[in-house]
């Protein structure tokens, strides 16, 4: 993936353990939009790559801006850019969506936990300024830990719906009443730690199908290895072994595929394929339940198949 130099050109604390890194061109030329809950891969400066959700203003032109929160089991990637200071340089990729404003849903539901907020930020923010249906339900400890909650209650205090320090069990009744009183035509978003969306996605399943809910999850999925097995992966007609100790991407590439790569841990969406033959066994946590499903697909990093044989096409 290529990734270009940025400068940061702003740092703001919106919480106590949460900062907005304000990052623009080098040339100081327009950075450009992007599609509202897109993200970039930053790479920080002790060379590790983390992807960030954009929280700024879509439509906005002078910088990207992404929110980072202090993590104390930091491996060096949130911890360092805590550190950064105004005019340090970093690497960005150009923005991707996994998840995105669906055109099919005539009424938006945006779920956030926590730092979860940042892609539901730019969407609500893209959406309240073109009259688009759609309320905003903010989940936080606090409101000293809610990031962005003083802008949003400037800009859509109609829309957003904050419910702080409140208990499990609240957030449970919460939940339920939303997905009760979600309009017809409504699809829901959700972004926040994985608890939180194993238990938001548990009680909308009630409801939405695959298809109308949409998430976005930085997190790789806990993967068992122990019961790897080699396979064999065919691409423009020749044959390859991927070994149990190695992944698809890794033999492929390797061989000259020249497939582009970011996280390597299911995460990013960089490495997917299509899938012409086979059936993958999923590990990512990109792809969406019904794209799983579908087994079109499959991220090359980190899944492998349920098959001796899988054949694979560019996406
Ligand atoms: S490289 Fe990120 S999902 Fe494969």
């Amino acid at each position: 993936m290529s990734m270009k130099e940025v400068i940061v050109t702003d740092l703001v604390y919106e919480t106590p353990t949460i900062i907005s890194i304000h990052l623009a061109k080098l040339d100081g030329t327009p950075i450009g939009h992007y599609v509202p809950g897109a993200h970039i891969d930053v790479e920080g400066p002790t060379a590790v790559t983390r992807q960030y959700s954009l929280c700024g203003r879509p439509d906005g032109d002078d910088a990207y801006v992404v929110a980072v929160k202090r993590e104390p089991a930091s491996r060096g990637g949130s911890e360092a850019l805590h550190q950064l200071s105004v005019g340090d340089h970093l690497k960005i990729s150009e923005p991707r969506n996994l998840i995105g404003i669906a055109d099919q849903a005539s009424h938006h539901i945006l779920i956030a936990g926590g730092i979860g907020i940042t892609p539901m930020h730019s969407m609500a923010r893209y959406m309240d300024v073109r009259d688009i249906s759609f309320e905003l339900h903010y989940f936080a400890s606090s409101e000293e830990e809610a990031a962005f909650l003083p802008l949003l209650r400037e800009k859509c205090p109609e829309k957003l719906h904050a419910h702080l320090g409140i208990s499990r069990e609240k957030q449970s009744e919460v939940l339920k009443d939303l997905v009760r009183n979600a309009p017809e035509g409504s699809h829901a978003y959700l972004c926040g730690p994985d608890g939180f969306m194993d238990k938001v996605t548990e009680i909308l399943s009630e409801r939405f199908s695959n298809d109308e809910i949409h998430f976005e999850n930085f997190h790789a999925a806990e993967i068992d290895e122990s019961q790897n097995t080699s396979f064999a992966v065919e691409l423009d007609g020749e044959e390859y072994e991927i070994p149990a100790d190695r992944s698809i991407v890794e033999v492929l590439n390797e061989n000259g595929a020249g497939i582009d790569t970011s996280c390597e841990e299911g995460i990013c969406g960089t490495c997917i394929m299509s899938v012409l033959e086979g059936t993958p066994e999923h590990r990512d946590n990109v792809l969406t339940p019904s794209e799983r499903e579908a087994n079109e697909t499959m991220a090359i990093c980190v899944s492998r198949t349920k098959e001796p044989k899988l054949v694979l096409d560019y996406f």
